[in-house]
């Protein structure tokens, strides 16, 4: 198959994929970046990635340019065997395109035994324990969208902006909701955890955890991109038993997908009044 300029994901499995060199990957991005500005006059400053079940939020944009993912709405993962210069990539190419901040949701599991099954969390930090991490691989300067971004060694001791987060624990109290603010731990799966395995995590200081999120963030403050975390708490992790509940339950993934579209509408209208307000900040 193939036809773009950056190639095609469904030309092979995604596990006889390899990693791109960071050379090959910054022209791979170069290139999907000027597909989408000819593609559009609008210029983006605020990229978003929208998570499992929560991917309609793209249908509420006025005024769109689309561009199917298949050439490029749809995440691919690392559990799915895809190797992360292929995960990240979305993020690199908002970053070239010229966005300064990285909107980055996702389905998690409630670690943290206060979380309501439904509830939206601020991530305010993440443990990594995927065991790799996206900037593997020689620096690659180029990919800087800010003056003193791109360096070999960058800083991830406000990965989650502190600044983008009060604004949605802000904004979310005006629509009359409590948005926690929690740890993010990612695993790569495609496995959930164990019930040994969250307890576990609990007592690293996690309070979600899910299977994305974390190679993005670390690529987007690489570029320098300011990042906004927001986690969807699906399920209980395995072994949490839930306020209000007497005994842990099983994990399903389409229980996963059914809270998403539940929450849809807070997730939509949260969203919706903070772009304006990140925008503004901005300029
Ligand atoms: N674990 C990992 N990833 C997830 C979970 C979970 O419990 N729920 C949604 N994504």
């Amino acid at each position: 198959m193939g036809g773009y300029p950056w190639g095609d994901k469904r030309d092979a499995g995604p596990l006889k994929r390899r990693e791109l060199s960071m050379t090959d990957l910054y022209s791979n991005a170069q290139s999907a970046a000027d597909y989408i500005r000819a593609a559009t006059d609008l210029t983006p400053h605020i990229g978003i990635i929208l998570g499992s079940g929560l991917g309609n939020f793209a249908n509420h944009v006025r005024g769109a340019t689309r561009i199917p993912y298949a050439d490029m709405q749809g995440r691919v993962h690392a559990y799915e065997g895809y190797p992360l210069s292929e995960v990240t990539f979305p993020t690199r190419v908002l970053g070239l395109i010229g966005c300064k901040t990285l909107i980055v949701t996702n389905a998690a599991g409630g670690v943290n035994p206060s979380y309501k099954q439904g509830s939206l969390v601020a991530i305010s930090d993440h443990i990594n324990l995927t065991g790799t991490n996206a900037a593997l691989g020689p620096n690659e300067p180029r990919f800087a969208a800010i003056p003193g971004a791109g360096q070999r060694f960058f800083d991830m001791s406000t990965a989650y902006s502190p600044r983008l987060r009060a604004l949605a624990v802000e904004e979310a109290a005006r629509q009359g909701f409590q948005l926690s603010e929690g740890v993010y731990l990612a695993v790569l799966g495609p496995s959930f955890e164990t019930p040994a395995e969250i307890r576990a995590f609990r007592t690293l200081g996690a309070d979600l955890v899910g299977m994305s999120t974390v190679h993005e963030t670390i690529v987007a403050r690489h570029m320098g991109l300011e990042v906004l975390g927001i986690s969807l708490v699906t399920n209980p992790a395995a072994g949490v038993v839930a306020a209000g509940q007497q005994t842990a339950e099983t994990i399903h993934h389409e229980d996963v997908m059914e809270v998403g579209r539940r929450t849809e509408k807070q997730f939509t209208s949260l969203l919706t009044a903070l772009i304006p307000q990140i925008a503004a900040i901005n300029s």
